[in-house]
């Protein structure tokens, strides 16, 4: 077997990787009293994106490490929400004083670490684990022995607004020059410094404590670090990446709702693509990067699948539906204009036009909701309806039942809210109004405008305002002969008619 000479690894090639975040600066060019990075993309705070970018590059072995200061404890929150609590360590920039100031705040954490940096923006959010590897790739192999700095740049067609790349004849690295304190000539240069770069970290702090404010901002610019690295005999690289969208930051909101653009356009991409769902019109669809859709699912114009939503196979999403951080199941038709929170709907339910699910309702396989009805903290029994104009709160229904038009859980006293219990195979009258906390037992039945105030027994009609027990029914397989109720019509929910009840008007 040939032998190849082999390099001996160097320092850096050895030495682990530590991300630094920088997520202090206000983003005056927001114009907005919130921090830059807590702006939303994909419903997400920015933050968050370059989070989970950067724990899958440390592969949460090692902590991320986020420096903050304005709205700190938000940004903390933030980045605590994405990475769990022992994710990231805060280092706190008490005054904005630059970039290169933010990154000196870390040198306490970081100073005496024998590691590689990665320096990233908080504003960068679709810069990918791939594109961080392979510069850090070529970082650690730079000349066989490793780059003291590998900064990231890109070719813009309009570069203003960024740090200029400045080289000399040679085409090697000279420095980078802001915007503002760029000379016409400088400002011709097409290729500028993503904000992406990689420092040995024993060489950073050292050049750092030499950066001055002299420029036309008056800040401590970290983009001064890799000429001083340079000055001093260091090597400093440039990895030219060629999609700018990619490792480019978000300065205005123009550019955050470009971003958001992109990204949904990527996500709805993927979905068509790889999991095989139908967007009927991608320009008006919104569905969140953490969505999950399963095959031929049909997404209707003007859908909007937000948050850790799963829909499953099969579905078919009708326009206006908002779904957010909710579990579909498969063969369900979300009708028009409906609102889905935290909630779950199982296999082959019928939900809307117009329904509204929140805080944890739940609909069982094969259930129906109709027009005008809100589910809350309730669960509707597997093949029950509940199709008109109807409100249920805190309750429980059983399988097989059927909710009247107009039906009202009657679920709180002014103080308190209160369960109802409604069993199997009910028929609640329209316009029942249930006083919890109620229960209605098995088979029984509410007449029309009934006001239950009292537990009803099973295989019970009760009617009345307050409900009062009109009588006994027989069991069906005790009757077979002798049908009980004459409930017009069950998929309308049609009251049970005093003569059918033989109530008493
Ligand atoms: C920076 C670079 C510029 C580059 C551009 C790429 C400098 C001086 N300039 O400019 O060369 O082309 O990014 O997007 O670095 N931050 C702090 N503390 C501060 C200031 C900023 O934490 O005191 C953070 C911000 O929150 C942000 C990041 O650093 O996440 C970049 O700051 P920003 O003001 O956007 O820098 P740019 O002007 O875009
Ligand atoms: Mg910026």
């Amino acid at each position: 077997m040939d032998r190849q000479p082999q390099q001996q690894p160097s320092q850096a090639q050895s030495q682990p990787l530590d991300i630094l975040i920088l997520a202090a600066g206000l983003g005056t060019r927001m114009r907005s009293s919130t921090a830059k990075v807590l702006h939303r993309l994909g419903g997400r705070p920015l933050i968050a994106h370059v989070c989970r970018t950067a724990s899958a590059l440390v592969k949460g072995e090692r902590p991320v490490y986020v420096v903050v200061g304005h709205q700190a404890e938000e940004v903390k929150e933030a980045v605590r929400a994405e990475l769990g609590e022992g994710g990231a360590v805060f280092v706190t920039q008490t005054e904005q004083r630059g970039t290169g100031d933010a990154v000196f705040a870390a040198r306490e954490a970081l100073g005496d670490a024998d590691s590689t940096l990665l320096v990233l923006s908080g504003d960068v959010p679709l810069v990918r684990a791939e594109t961080l590897g392979s510069l850090v790739h070529q970082h650690r192999t730079h000349r066989g022995r490793g780059a003291a700095c590998t900064l990231m740049a890109v070719r813009l067609e309009d570069p203003t607004g960024y740090g200029r790349v400045v080289r000399d004849e040679e085409g090697r690295f000279q420095k980078i020059v802001e915007q503002k304190d760029a000379t016409p000539e400088e400002r011709q240069i097409g290729e500028v410094n993503a904000g992406i770069y990689c420092f040995e970290t024993r060489l950073l702090f050292p050049a750092l404590e030499r950066v001055q404010p002299e420029n036309a901002q008056g800040e401590f610019y970290l983009t001064d670090v890799p000429a001083i690295l340079r000055a001093d005999g260091e090597d400093v690289s440039v990895s030219t990446h060629t999609d700018a969208r990619e490792v480019s930051g978000i300065n205005t909101r123009v550019e955050l709702s470009e971003f958001e653009r992109i990204l949904r356009l990527r996500t709805l991409r993927s979905l068509m693509l790889n999991s095989g769902v139908t967007v009927i019109d991608p320009q008006h669809t919104y569905v969140s990067p953490d969505a999950q859709i399963g095959r031929d699912t049909t997404l209707h114009p003007n859908v909007h699948v937000e948050g850790r939503t799963v829909i499953g196979e099969g579905c078919e999403v009708m326009q206006g539906s908002r779904i957010v951080d909710s579990r579909v199941g498969n063969g369900v038709t979300v009708k028009d204009h409906c609102l889905i929170v935290e909630s779950e709907v199982g296999d082959h339910c019928a939900v809307g036009p117009f329904a509204h699910l929140r805080m944890n309702a739940r609909m069982e396989d094969g259930s129906t909701v109709g027009n005008f009805v809100e589910m809350k903290k309730s669960r509707l029994g597997s093949k029950s309806k509940a199709m008109h104009l109807t409100y249920l709160g805190d309750a429980e229904v059983g399988e097989r039942t059927n909710i009247g038009a107009g039906t009202v859980t009657c679920n709180y006293d002014g103080k308190n809210k209160h369960p109802t219990v409604i069993e199997h195979d009910v028929k609640i009258g329209s316009d029942t109004m249930l006083v919890a906390p109620v229960r209605v037992g098995a088979r029984s039945v509410t007449g029309a405008g009934s006001v239950v105030t009292e537990d009803v027994p099973p295989d019970t009609l009760v009617a009345g305002v307050p409900a009062k027990v009109k009588k006994k029914l027989p069991r069906e397989d005790e009757a077979a002969d002798k049908p009980a109720v004459e409930s017009k019509n069950e998929d309308a929910g049609e009251p049970v008619t005093a003569a059918a009840t033989g109530e008493e008007r």
